[in-house]
């Protein structure tokens, strides 16, 4: 995986979000849906569909939305089967184990070397372009993704471009956006965030701050977007990832770097002091937990869209949701880098399960080297930048149970586990509104569980041998039964 030649098969291949589509429908993992209404139809499909689909949902392209012109259209749960994450992140689409992906995309990160975008004057971005009066962010299909929500939200699976005042990088995150009107938008975005930190910043000099909202894009951006990267541009990160640059052409109001091929690209600003009650939202913790709050919100100065846009979106719900996947993959991979880069061996397996969702519980899955390295491993997994937001279960295993499967690790914490030393806690952790269980201050507590063997059992080869089926007999099983395991 480390060679060159690796890493140059593991380049990202098709090109924006309307190749991307023809892969996934050549896949046969394109579903399209014509005549849902943009109030709360399309977002109930996608969650009836992905809900019990155990990461096989389609994608789904939904047309000829009523009350809308036939092609201006939305795609949900793009990333809701690990086969075309895979595709996005540009790895083979067959894996065995789920945590055998995150290890291939961690890999491919590790020898990752960001490419710049490069400017070009044109691309199909710019076959529309909307100012002053004719500025409408209701002229797309906006859903209102729950029944319980208050209003439309135009950005789900978005990009939300800022520009560090300070050192001039670009950062995208994926932060929501509200429709308050023809040319008002809402952007939450929680404490600590890059594009909060970035927001901050402007503020506190008494300075509007220039932001580009792309609500159809290449998934990769998106995905890129929705994980917690370090510092630096997720456009160079995706020039890495293709082994060439992305063409970007520059926004009319903010000069900043659009992708040329993109579905539809907001330019605006947020100004100091201008608020508008944002929320109530269906939360990606599966709840209604964020009242409405008052929060910046963005002044609409520019709308660019190609002919016949794609609006993309990724309401989140009740497990198991659109985006679990997304934060199973691309969250756990930023823990394990994280935990090779405090030093930390033998790590070989990282997954945060879709039914908590994502850091609500993270498994690391370890081979045991000396005492304590088990306790090493859960501190900075639940403390790293990939795993402190809203974290609540971290739980190390050892190498004999797969960190992706949830019926191995429960095992695990069933007999490996002791409920007096094998717990520890972190009080007045990194957290949000969007935890039920948020504490007053803006903190939560979290708990981390040693579902290992003892290190001196271990050692001395003591802890009760596992009852289960040798490699050597399964395999000859499988060839003196074929008809007993065809397909298993
Ligand atoms: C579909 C989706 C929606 C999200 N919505 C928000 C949001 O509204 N506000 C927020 O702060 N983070 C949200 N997140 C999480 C951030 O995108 C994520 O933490 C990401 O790392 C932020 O980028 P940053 O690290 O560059 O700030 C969302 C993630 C996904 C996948």
């Amino acid at each position: 995986m480390n060679a060159p030649q690796d890493a140059a098969k593991l380049l990202v291949h098709y090109r924006g979000l309307r190749q991307w589509i023809e892969k996934v429908e050549g896949m046969g993992e394109l579903l399209k849906v014509d005549g849902a209404s943009w109030d709360a139809e399309m977002g109930a499909i996608t969650h009836m569909l992905t809900e019990k689909s155990g990461g096989t949902a389609p994608a789904i392209l939904f047309d000829n939305v009523p009350g809308y012109p036939s092609g201006f259209r939305t795609l949900y749960g793009e990333l809701s089967s690990i086969k075309r994450i895979a595709l996005t992140l540009g790895l083979p689409l067959e894996h065995g184990r789920k945590v055998d992906v995150v290890k291939q995309y961690h890999d491919r990160m590790r020898n990752l070397k960001p490419i710049a975008p490069r400017w070009v004057n044109d691309g199909p971005i710019l076959q529309n372009v909307l100012e002053g009066d004719a500025v409408d962010v209701l002229k797309f299909p906006v859903p209102r993704h729950h029944e319980a929500d208050k209003a439309r939200f135009i950005g789900t699976a978005d990009c939300v471009m800022t520009q560090d005042p300070d050192a001039g990088w670009f950062n995208l995150g994926a932060y929501r956006s509200q429709v308050y009107d023809a040319r008002r938008i809402g952007c939450q975005i929680t404490e600590g965030k890059h594009g909060r930190v970035h927001r901050d910043k402007y503020f506190e000099r008494g300075q509007s701050m220039k932001v580009v909202i792309l609500v159809g894009q290449d998934p990769l951006l998106f995905l890129l977007s929705g994980s917690p990267l370090p510092e630096g541009s997720e456009l160079d990160i995706a020039g890495g990832m293709r082994g060439e640059p992305l063409d970007v052409v520059r926004g009319p109001y903010t000069g900043f770097p659009i992708p040329a091929d993109c579905e539809i690209a907001i330019e605006g600003e947020c100004v100091p002091g201008e608020v508008l009650p944002e929320g109530p939202f269906g939360e990606w913790m599966g709840y209604y937990s964020d009242d409405s709050v008052p929060r910046p919100y963005v002044n609409v100065k520019t709308i660019l869209y190609r002919n016949n846009p794609i609006l993309c979106c990724a309401p989140q719900h009740k497990p198991v949701d659109e985006t679990g996947l997304l934060k199973g993959i691309a969250g756990a991979a930023e823990i394990w880098r994280s935990l090779e880069a405090c030093g930390v061996p033998d790590v070989l397996g990282v997954w945060n399960h879709e039914g908590a969702p994502a850091t609500r519980f993270t498994v690391v899955q370890i081979r045991q080297r000396y005492p304590g390295h088990a306790r090493q491993a859960l501190h900075i997994a639940a403390a790293c930048q990939g795993g402190a937001y809203n974290g609540k279960w971290t739980v190390v295993v050892d190498d004999d149970i797969d960190a992706g499967d949830i019926d191995q690790v429960l095992w695990a914490m069933g007999t490996r586990f002791d409920p007096i030393s094998g717990i520890d806690t972190i009080q007045k952790a990194w957290s949000s509104k969007r935890d039920p269980m948020y504490l007053p201050g803006n903190f939560n507590n979290r708990v981390l569980i040693d579902a290992c063997m003892p290190y001196n059992m271990k050692l001395a080869g003591t802890f009760p041998k596992v009852v289960d089926v040798s490699s050597n007999l399964r395999s000859a099983l499988r060839v003196k039964f074929p008809q007993v395991f065809a397909g298993r």
